[in-house]
């Protein structure tokens, strides 16, 4: 290895001696020094202490333009003045009373007249409980409880979300649920087909994200979806959308942008403007099993279900969220998504980004990404390269995923995304040495 590699993680570790004391003490009290796997990177993570707008900083008193925003979370980024009013005010009041409360009316009421497909809502506390809560209502309403979901695809970490095709890698997740699942890969319509050719009656619902997220943001192709819902309907399978992420994509999430109506939601993230949230929403007879006088309810309770300050600060997160502004955020990804895929070109890198409206993923590997296997192909060729390359950003004040996932809040401007864009040209100026060197197959041919 040349000495770039070493002089990117030595310049950071310089600049951030007190979050490697911390991740010392951390990794005392807690496995690895945190508390959630997707926000671990080597040599150890940098603890952000503040959120102003659009910035971060870190323990070392670092800035960062945030470009990840709590994973899509903070759609209006940190300390918005309308949701931090709500919030404040809610708390003055009072945080949680053993009732069903107000804002917790007035939030699905909002959901409701934004997404056509959801005719009620139950709120949780993560779109993990969101997804579970799916399954559940699937399985009740049909009697049956398969699972049909997307290779790659990520739905939360409880068994079912977080059990993938591989049981090497499912470590603690018992084998009578992983016979519940069938997997098919994103974007494969014929898969779909023939497992529900052979499996229909086993089957409760199909559960996918609209445009996967974390598997990578490949979208979908023309009719994918619509063809989904023609399978579910033509064997009596629920639809199940988990719009976690892609819900702040337009006022009534993607399936408003491909016009397809699924029999259920799941929602998280930009709805709790800012706190812990989750919702599943869907037609009145498939959630009235929730309905607590009913002989046969579902059993749902949760001491902070549709917390009162969660519900004041997401109905200020939605009312501040019209369909202008998400034009708006959308725009900002297209500039950025199309000012990395230059960054590559003239940088004779072999690398692109697939991305929908502010949403955005940096992949190292060209030709067309259709699902997760593609995605993952591109990953596996890179080696430690994403890692580098995000901590080559952090030197420049870009805050992401280290697995080169970004995204737009409505606190960034045009400037903010010209800077970041510069950055990353800069970043694979910087890396391209050891790109020759380690990884020839990555340098793109002249
Ligand atoms: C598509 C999708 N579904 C579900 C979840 C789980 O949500 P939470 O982290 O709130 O449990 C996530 C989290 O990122 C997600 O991306």
């Amino acid at each position: 290895m040349n000495s770039v590699p070493e002089h990117i993680v030595g310049r950071y570790v310089e600049r951030t001696p007190k979050s490697q004391a911390m991740n010392e003490r951390a990794r005392r009290v807690m496995p690895g020094g945190n508390t959630r796997t997707g926000v671990h990177y080597a040599p150890y993570p940098a603890f952000m202490v503040q959120g102003s707008g659009a910035y971060l900083t870190d323990l070392d008193g670092n800035r960062y333009l945030d470009l990840l925003n709590n994973f899509t979370s903070l759609v209006h980024g940190h300390v918005h003045p309308a949701l931090n009013d709500a919030a404040q005010k809610q708390l003055a009041k009072g945080t949680a009373f053993a009732s069903p409360m107000v804002g917790q009316v007035e939030l699905a009421e909002i959901i409701c007249e934004r997404v056509p497909s959801v005719e009620q809502v139950r709120f949780c506390n993560s779109g993990t409980e969101a997804t579970m809560l799916a399954a559940r209502a699937a399985r009740a309403y049909t009697g049956r409880s398969g699972i049909l979901k997307m290779r790659g695809g990520y739905h939360g970490s409880h068994d079912l979300a977080a059990a993938t095709a591989d049981p090497e890698a499912d470590r603690g997740i018992p084998d009578g649920l992983r016979q519940n699942i069938f997997f098919a890969p994103f974007n494969d319509l014929n898969a779909v087909k023939s497992i529900l050719a052979e499996h229909a009656r086993e089957i409760a619902g199909i559960l996918v994200e609209p445009v996967p997220h974390a598997g990578g943001v490949p979208l979908p192709r023309d009719k994918y979806l619509a063809g989904l819902r023609a399978l579910a309907d033509k064997h009596n399978v629920l639809l199940i959308f988990d719009e976690v992420i892609t819900l702040r994509l337009s006022e009534g999430g993607y399936q408003n942008i491909a016009d397809v109506v699924p029999d259920m939601t799941a929602m998280g993230k930009i709805i709790g403007g800012g706190f812990a949230v989750g919702a599943l929403g869907g037609k009145r007879d498939i959630m009235s099993q929730f309905d607590p006088a009913r002989k046969d309810r579902i059993l749902h309770s949760g001491t902070f279900n549709g917390h009162s300050v969660t519900m004041a600060a997401g109905i200020a997160s939605l009312q501040n969220l019209p369909q202008a502004e998400i034009d708006r955020i959308n725009a900002l990804g297209d500039a950025l998504a199309s000012g990395f895929d230059d960054a590559f070109k003239e940088a004779g890198i072999v690398g692109k980004t697939t991305h929908v409206g502010s949403l955005i993923q940096v992949h190292w590997r060209d030709g067309e990404i259709y699902n997760m296997d593609d995605v993952a192909d591109g990953f596996r060729n890179a080696g430690e390269l994403p890692y580098l390359l995000h901590l080559a950003m952090l030197h420049r004040g870009i805050y992401a995923a280290a697995r080169g996932e970004y995204n737009i809040s409505t606190v960034v401007n045009e400037s903010e995304v010209h800077r970041a864009i510069a950055a990353f040209n800069e970043s694979l100026d910087e890396l391209k040495p050891h790109i020759a060197e380690q990884y020839p197959a990555l340098i793109a041919a002249s």
